[in-house]
């Protein structure tokens, strides 16, 4: 069994929010992730982290750090325990340095350049907003910025969704824009102007794949809230 298909069983046994193809995804970026270290922004129980850290070890091996304030804002439990139980099992614990902390206070303090960004805390887009403004200015060349929720589909989340689409369309520093699920993803240097139009075909190829069938209802969302004026 190769790697991917070794994280996918440990991944499925815990609990998140990740569309399958979500996971791969992560995994993919962080074994690419050749410069700069890696910050994920909303670890939850670690489902997202397991598939970042398992794909570093394949690769470069980048250090990660994990902002979460683990106060159960989804469940009304906190996470950490159970954070630290299944990086743990998944045999990732030595990789990752947690950070108990929202995302603007840890912000505040973080010095490092970074090749992998991956944004899943709070959803609002205010949040979503602040966290591209702190965050994405240390992300170095050739490094990525990667958010959940955040493709057009019907899937994603409408706080993600928004401050994404506003931030990647028309950005002259990041290019390349790319979808897996509902993960939007962009390349800091990468060449190609991102558009909205190519914002809307990637999400509805991904929606297709997400969800085969409901194809009908998942495009005429994106062109109904965001082609049509
Ligand atoms: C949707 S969950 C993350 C799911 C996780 N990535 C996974 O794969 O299962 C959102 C997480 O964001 C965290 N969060 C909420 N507000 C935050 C903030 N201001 N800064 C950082 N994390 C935050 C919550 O505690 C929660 O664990």
């Amino acid at each position: 069994m190769n790697d991917i298909e070794e994280t996918r069983q440990i991944a499925e046994s815990l609990e998140g929010w990740l569309y399958p193809r979500e996971g791969p995804k992560l995994y993919e970026l962080a074994k690419a992730c050749r410069a700069g270290v890696i910050v994920e922004i909303g670890s939850w129980k670690g489902k997202s982290t397991v598939w970042l850290a398992r794909g570093a070890l394949a690769g470069a091996a980048p250090p990660i750090y994990a902002i979460d304030p683990h106060q159960g804002s989804e469940s009304g439990q906190p996470t950490f325990d159970a954070f630290q139980r299944n990086l743990a099992a998944a045999g990732v614990a030595e990789s990752v340095t947690p950070v108990i902390s929202t995302s603007a206070a840890a912000a505040a303090d973080f010095a490092l350049p970074i090749g992998l960004l991956f944004i899943d805390g709070d959803h609002s887009v205010e949040a979503v907003e602040d966290d591209l403004r702190s965050w994405a200015p240390q992300i170095v060349d050739g490094g990525v910025l990667a958010a959940h929720d955040a493709s057009l589909s019907e899937l994603a989340v409408h706080g993600p969704r928004r401050a994404l689409r506003s931030w990647a369309v028309g950005n002259r520093d990041f290019g390349d824009l790319q979808v897996a699920g509902t993960i939007v993803y962009a390349t800091r240097g990468a060449s190609g102007r991102n558009s909205l139009g190519r914002l809307a075909a990637l999400s509805v190829a991904e929606g297709l794949r997400v969800h085969p069938s409901q194809p009908a209802c998942d495009a005429a969302f994106v062109v109904r809230h965001f082609l049509r004026r």
